[in-house]
């Protein structure tokens, strides 16, 4: 079989079965085109996407500005790696520094290195600005995070699947239950050696869980009172999906540390970076950390696109309007419901949360049948289904989804 011929989804399927390691498990369906909110798989049937690569593909699939300064930067400089200047990732800096308010970036690749910067970022400042005994830094996290993949990452993961057969652990991490300020104050007044506190402004993969209100706001100034970073992971929620720029903006919170990922290159290109001012970014010094991808000219040029599709479009605007304009019709049909207890989420960042429990297939099969119904989805649980289509969705396109989601959901309903 040549690389290019065309084959068909059962095909696609079973090569990547046979030759591919089994780390994911993916929705029977084989993609070969996007554009905007729409996919196609390989037979020519059209689904919205309603996943966008977890939150990536948040400019919409195939960005004719993004894949227009990809192919651009493409045809004259890839690569040169950190040992030199290129001629992109200096205006990157700039433009995305003052996009977001910092003084400086580092630039990476993926969000669990993003994450590592951070976290490498945040001891070292504990040892160097803050004064903490070498070796004895410690960093709070909140259960049900989800930051990552890298062995240090999955050290505070709550997941017994992400973390069976591999340890050792990390050390260094003190775990407390999210949306609880009294445990954060807790752990903060009683131990002099914390660095940073790493908290999702909502919890994505935990199942769409927006804390309560003003939340960030005290948990960060809880944090300045003990000279503590605040380290947001906005991989997932940053970049206009929660209908602010960044969801820290809900509450005007300005975290220390900012990580960004995933829609920073509007799933054109693997993009991540964190944010700090010059106090905290300073302890970097050349040899400190790096990157051989981190900062290339492609990831610059697609980068500075795809903030400004951001702006230009005013996703930002639309995610709340239309995440709004979702919750409201699906609360309708819950109302009713037997079968849906809930919607929740910010922006265009939602789930339902189907009454079965964690270990139900039912929020699989409801995955399938939306499928087939042309809308593409994923459980975070056995019961609980993510909803986060591109921004770029118009208001007619969210009533034909909220029309499939409803009647699809009818199906599973207990008579
Ligand atoms: C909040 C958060 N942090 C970090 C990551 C890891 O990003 P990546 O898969 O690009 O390593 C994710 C991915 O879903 C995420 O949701």
């Amino acid at each position: 079989m040549a690389v290019l011929d065309q084959l068909t989804s059962q095909e696609a399927m079973d090569l990547e079965n046979k030759y591919g390691a089994h780390n994911y498990h993916p929705l029977p369906v084989v993609l070969s085109r996007g554009e905007g909110v729409h996919v196609w798989d390989v037979e020519g049937n059209q689904y919205y996407d309603f996943l966008s690569a977890y939150s990536a593909v948040n400019q919409g699939h195939c960005h004719p500005k993004i894949v227009n300064a990809m192919v651009n930067q493409a045809q004259n400089l890839t690569l040169t790696s950190r040992a030199f200047y290129n001629d992109v990732l200096g205006k990157y800096e700039k433009f995305a520094t003052e996009y977001f308010g910092y003084d400086k970036l580092l630039p990476m690749n993926t969000g669990a290195e993003a994450v590592e910067t951070a976290l490498k970022l945040c001891r070292k400042w504990a040892y160097e600005v803050k004064g903490i005994d070498e070796n004895e830094a410690e960093i709070i996290v909140c259960k049900n995070n989800f930051h990552g993949r890298t062995s240090t990452i999955i050290s505070f993961s709550d997941d017994p699947v992400a973390r069976k057969n591999f340890g050792p652990f990390a050390k260094g991490f003190i775990k407390i239950e999210y949306d609880n300020l009294q445990a954060l104050e807790e752990v903060l007044e009683n131990n002099k050696n914390i660095a940073g506190f790493l908290v999702e402004p909502i919890q994505g993969e935990a199942g769409v869980y927006v804390p309560s209100e003003g939340y960030l706001t005290k948990a960060k100034m809880l944090c300045e009172k003990h000279n503590v970073l605040f380290i947001a992971d906005e991989v997932q929620t940053g970049i206009a999906r929660t209908g602010k720029l960044l969801a820290v903006d809900h509450e005007n919170v300005k975290p220390d540390v900012l990580i960004l990922g995933k829609a920073l290159s509007g799933g054109a290109y693997p993009v991540s970076a964190v944010f700090a001012n010059d106090a905290i970014m300073d302890v970097i010094k050349p040899g400190t950390h790096g990157s051989t991808f981190g900062g290339n000219p492609i990831a610059a040029a697609v980068a500075i696109a795809a903030l400004e599709v951001v702006r230009d479009e005013s996703l930002a605007v639309n995610a709340e309007t239309l995440g709004q304009l979702f919750r409201s019709e699906l609360n309708k049909y819950i109302e009713t419901s037997t079968l849906v207890i809930l919607a929740r989420g910010k922006g265009l960042l939602n789930a339902i949360v189907i009454d079965e429990d964690e270990e139900s297939e039912t929020a699989w099969n409801i995955c399938l049948a939306l499928r087939d119904n042309g809308l593409l989805a994923k459980p975070t649980h056995g019961n609980i289904i993510r909803f986060a289509p591109p921004l770029v969705i118009t208001e007619e396109q969210v009533l034909d989804c909220v029309n499939i989601i409803i009647k699809t959901l009818k199906q599973f309903e207990v008579k």
